[in-house]
């Protein structure tokens, strides 16, 4: 990165690093994770985040380091409702399993090598006997045995230590009043502890990039969505996440963001840019957004159609609409009407894109869902390596000037779009690098 980008990166990042700091975060790492390759990034952005006054409770699993041991012991144990069966003597292998796990977690966060990322972190990792769990018992006939579940967390306990500036480590083990241990679900786990202390996110990284739709990844999405999703997963893995990121949602937690391990430095996009990159569930959005697909004509041209007809936006034809489907991205109610759209096209000039047919229904106007369509369209450009927007109204020239595009001339236009520039409508032209 040259000099300048590291600038221009740094003031691009700080408003969310205002926003975040003195904010509690519940970040949930899955046993996977831990065995990644790029887990030592991934600690030390982590490290990163608490250093930027973020008050960070890391909550660990242990599936695949307990499988393991499990598999040494010839102990073999079976999946019910997602949750494993534990007897006791799977027990002590989930008591080493997640031992060895936490031990891992805890060496990664101590490391302070001079010329490391760590130097001079000084990261102080607190445990403890926060978490109370009592036994799952006897469900539809089957014992789950020593598996448990949370019943009550310590929050006074574990916000003393992040007033002091610690990060706490909580590992997916219990304890019940009798004193006996309890194999806890890590996702569950993170769930509680993230409603129990009012956090601000909770944050799930995992092997899923996100929640995906039609082979796109939403990136944003309702709770209604997300409960739907839940009950046709088939996947345990993916279950066990949706299921507590709605649990989270719907107990007040405002923000649960899905997020990858397998890609370096997600979770530091995630937080700090505006274009993330996993999937955000949010209390606050009715809508999802994404990438259009031919079954939404019908809806694209029943949103445009009247705005066509006031000669705001330019005649589409369906025949049209199908053939440049893939130009769409879409905003959908949870009830799935199309609520918004806007379009992406090359242009002659490979750098510029054109952003057109940028719409909301004006039963939602008003609701940021043409900002929100109009981030994502900036985002699609960057990712294909355009340096510049160019868009042609007659109705939105303020709302454009708003999003940072400066007037332009007919002759500032790739040379496709001046040929085609209608002198009739006479629409304003502006431009916006990127
Ligand atoms: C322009 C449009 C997409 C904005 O959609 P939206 O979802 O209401 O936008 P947002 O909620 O993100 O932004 C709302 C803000 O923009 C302002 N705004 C909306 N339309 C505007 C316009 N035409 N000119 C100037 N400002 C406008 C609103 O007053 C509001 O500002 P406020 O929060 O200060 O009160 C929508 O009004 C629309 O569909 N217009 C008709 C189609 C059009 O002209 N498209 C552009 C051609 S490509």
């Amino acid at each position: 990165m040259k000099d300048k980008n590291y600038v221009k990166f740094l003031r691009q990042t700080s408003p969310y690093i205002h926003s975040h700091r003195g904010k509690t975060f519940v970040i949930a790492i899955s046993g996977d994770s831990v065995l990644q390759s790029n887990f030592h990034s991934m600690v030390h952005d982590i490290a990163l985040l608490q250093s930027l006054g973020m008050r960070i409770v890391l909550v660990h699993g242990a599936r695949p380091q307990i499988n393991q041991r499990l598999a040494l012991s010839n102990i073999e144990t079976r999946f019910e409702q997602h949750l494993r069966i534990t007897s006791s003597e799977a027990m002590l292998c989930v008591k080493e399993a997640v031992g060895s796990t936490r031990l891992v977690i805890e060496s990664e966060l101590s490391m302070g090598l001079p010329s490391s990322p760590m130097h001079g972190a000084k990261v102080r990792v607190i445990g403890g006997n926060f978490v109370t769990a009592k036994p799952v018992g006897v469900r539809d006939g089957i014992d789950f045995r020593r598996t448990g579940e949370v019943r009550r967390i310590d929050s006074q306990a574990i916000k003393h230590q992040l007033d002091d500036n610690s990060m706490v480590l909580i590992s997916p083990i219990g304890f019940s009043a009798t004193g006996e241990a309890f194999n806890l679900n890590y996702q569950d786990l993170a769930a509680q502890v993230a409603i129990t202390l009012e956090a601000e996110k909770l944050i799930l990284v995992s092997d899923s990039r996100g929640v995906m739709d039609k082979g796109s990844l939403l990136r944003t999405l309702s709770l209604p969505q997300l409960a739907e999703l839940l009950e046709t997963s088939k996947d345990v893995q993916q279950a066990g996440l949706l299921s507590a990121a709605v649990h989270a949602c719907q107990s007040g937690v405002e923000r649960v963001h899905l997020v990858s391990h397998e890609e370096d430095g997600a979770l530091l996009s995630e937080l700090l840019t505006r274009d993330g990159s996993g999937t955000l569930i949010s209390k606050d959005y009715g809508e999802a957004i994404r990438a259009a697909t031919i079954e939404d004509v019908g809806g694209i041209l029943a949103l445009i159609t009247p705005l066509e007809d006031e000669l705001v936006l330019v005649k589409r034809s369906r025949q049209l609409l199908e053939t440049e489907i893939s130009r769409f991205t879409v905003v959908v109610h949870p009830e799935g009407l199309i609520v918004g759209c806007a379009a992406l096209y090359p242009t002659a000039d490979k750098q510029i894109g054109e952003v057109a047919c940028v719409a909301t229904h004006p039963e939602f106007n008003g609701q940021g869902i043409g900002s929100r369509l109009f981030d994502q369209i900036e985002f699609d450009a960057r990712q294909l390596r355009m340096s510049s927007l160019c868009v042609m109204t007659t109705q939105a020239a303020h709302w454009f000037l708003e999003k940072g595009f400066v007037s332009a001339e007919v002759v500032d236009l790739p040379a496709n779009k001046q040929s085609m520039y209608n002198y009739q409508r006479n629409s304003g032209v502006f431009h916006k690098a990127i």
